[in-house]
């Protein structure tokens, strides 16, 4: 009788939104491989560390996520299947930026000390071995609205819903439980938005300000962010991704952002997204929301279940010897310069919707 092995644990991906949240993306340094694996061994043991000090109601979690060209750095055997690097887009008007991220840490917890001290813990560890990229400390605003006024977060899905939106399945059977997660920081020029008039911000975005009710279709512009966000399957099937956004800012400098964090079963369906939003969908030339909002970051990461995390592959080079029988000679060893550009799309395609641009 054929052995039933236990389900994969994922990572705390569906973990609900927070008030606070610290978004640290790195690049690993030369020879700093061996201390990334051993924090992201120890990583579920810091998490309980830090967070039990403060009972479950400290909602402390972090995700790790791992970029593409760290991958085959870090660990021996398969790749995921749909990691590739951030694919830039350049359109008419407006540019979804690529920019460095071997590591991302999302960080969220119902208090800052909570993220802050996790944070600290984690840096600790790779302080030397990596160079943090971006660090973002987020908060929660009012009701749950970005720095734009508006609610954010309104049409995440929730329970199976998101757990089939977000995790991987049979489709990757040894990253099964994991996920994928693009990050985007964007920067509000706040002046302009503010001299809009409430019922041209609600036709920028798609939704009612103070009630956060969706405009009927007949009034909801075709360049609204939310008639370019939604995507729909041939089938009429929506495609959904799970989005943890959090304000962030400095009030000196005048910096008043949004950072975007997308998690997917399948990296497309954000992908297309973001074409739809940079490159159009005729008629609609962009997302009007783009007018007001800068994307000055933009990666992409796999996120390993947390068993993944706590019995990492070898590193590469050591492979041969134990794991060469396991995985096969085809296994999907792929180096991160063949994966791009089209290559990763889903087999059936159907989320294409013209070429991308630039890189
Ligand atoms: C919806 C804000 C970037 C995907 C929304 C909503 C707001 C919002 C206010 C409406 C309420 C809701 O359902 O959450 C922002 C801001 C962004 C940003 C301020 C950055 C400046 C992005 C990006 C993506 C995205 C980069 C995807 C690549 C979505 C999706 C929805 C949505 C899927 C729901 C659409 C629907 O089904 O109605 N966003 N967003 N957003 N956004 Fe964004």
């Amino acid at each position: 009788m054929a052995e039933c092995s236990p389900e994969p644990v994922p990572q705390s991906v569906l973990s609900p939104l927070t008030a606070a949240a610290i978004f640290l993306v790195m690049t690993v340094d030369r020879d700093g491989e061996e201390r990334t694996r051993a924090l992201l061994s120890d990583l579920n043991g810091l998490q309980r560390a830090v967070g039990f000090r403060a009972s479950s109601s400290g909602q402390l979690s972090c995700v790790a996520g791992i970029g593409s060209a760290a991958w085959d750095r870090l660990f021996s055997g398969p790749r995921p299947a749909e990691l590739h690097p951030f694919r830039e887009l350049t359109g008419p008007v407006h540019r979804a930026v690529s920019t460095p991220g071997d590591l991302l840490f999302h960080i969220r917890a119902a208090r800052p000390d909570l993220c802050f001290a996790l944070a600290a813990e984690i840096m600790e560890r790779l302080r030397g071995a990596v160079t943090v990229r971006d660090e973002v400390h987020g908060f929660k605003y009012f009701d749950v609205r970005d720095l734009l006024g508006f609610v954010d977060g309104t049409e995440n899905p929730v329970g199976p819903v998101a757990s089939a939106a977000v995790l991987i399945g049979d489709e990757d059977p040894p990253f099964a439980g994991g996920s994928y997660v693009i990050v985007q920081k964007y920067l509000h020029d706040l002046q302009a938005w503010n001299a809009l008039p409430v019922e041209a911000q609600e036709r920028v975005i798609g939704r009612r300000k103070l009630s956060d009710v969706e405009l009927d279709d007949e009034v909801k512009p075709v360049d609204s962010h939310v008639a370019l966000t939604t995507v729909v399957d041939p089938d009429g099937t929506e495609r959904k991704i799970l989005r943890d956004n959090m304000p962030f800012g400095t009030v000196g400098e005048g910096e008043f952002g949004t950072y975007f964090i997308g998690y997917a079963r399948t990296p497309a369906v954000t992908e297309t997204m973001l074409e739809r939003m940079f490159l159009g969908a005729p008629p609609a030339a962009h997302d009007r929301i783009l007018d007001f909002s800068t994307a000055v970051t933009g990666s992409l990461f796999h996120v390993p279940t947390s068993d993944f995390l706590d019995d990492l592959p070898d590193p590469p080079g050591e492979e041969e010897s134990e794991t060469e029988s396991e995985t096969g000679a085809d296994s999907p060893h792929v180096h991160t310069d063949t994966v791009l550009l089209g290559q990763t799309r889903a087999p059936d395609d159907s989320l294409g919707i013209g070429d991308l641009k630039g890189k």
